[in-house]
């Protein structure tokens, strides 16, 4: 039989067989902040709980556990390294990039798996904010409304690009945007391709 090749690299292996930061009971581990994305019936839930050092401001302690595939555990594992010790601003502004980067790469099809723990641990820290009374500093998710007829976001399209459109035909068969009117066709273009920018440009 033809042996099977790892589309992955050593790094991502090793985190994916060897995960940091697993949570095992979050009760015992009493977080400071919570954050829950995904959505259970397309098997992609993350949970993400974080410690904080309130005097320095900075993430002393981050755990997860997930029911994604091997990408959303060897790209969250590599997130919880990277941003334990790090101030909670800066950890905010992580991009599932700056992951894929540290990782060596991953197989374009699978970057978006290195979504959901950056999008969690967001969610995490504005809760901190929110249960420490800090709510001047909870930045919400934006999105913005692109297409009014088929009620289609910004980040719909950068999900879509991330999960492989390259093409407007693509974009629409993933999101049916520009199927009625068609008025947002143009910007819903400009930012299919601002998006392969900023997630697959080499
Ligand atoms: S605004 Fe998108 S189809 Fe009408």
């Amino acid at each position: 039989m033809a042996k099977t090749e790892w589309a992955y690299t050593d790094l991502v292996r090793e985190h994916f067989t060897n995960p940091r930061n697993i949570l095992d009971d979050e009760e015992a581990f009493n977080p400071d902040g919570r954050g829950m994305v995904g959505n259970p019936q397309c098997g992609d839930e993350m949970l993400m709980v974080i410690k904080v050092d309130k005097v320095k401001n900075i993430i002393s302690e981050c755990r997860w556990k997930t029911y994604g595939c091997a990408s959303a555990i060897a790209s969250t594992s590599m997130l919880s390294e990277v941003v334990t010790g790090m101030k909670l601003e800066e950890a905010f502004k992580i991009t599932p990039k700056d992951i894929v980067k540290k990782l060596g790469g991953l197989p374009d099809r699978k970057i978006h798996c290195s979504v959901l723990g950056d999008k969690a641990l967001r969610a995490a820290i504005n809760d901190y904010y929110k249960k420490n009374g800090m709510l001047d500093k909870i930045r919400e998710e934006n999105r913005t409304l692109i297409c009014q007829c088929m009620t289609i976001y910004d980040s719909e399209i950068e999900d879509a690009v991330l999960e492989g459109a390259r093409t407007f035909i693509e974009l629409q068969e993933k999101t049916k945007i520009s199927t009625v009117c068609g008025q947002c066709r143009d910007r819903a273009d400009e930012l299919m391709l601002k998006y392969i920018e900023k997630h697959f440009a080499r």
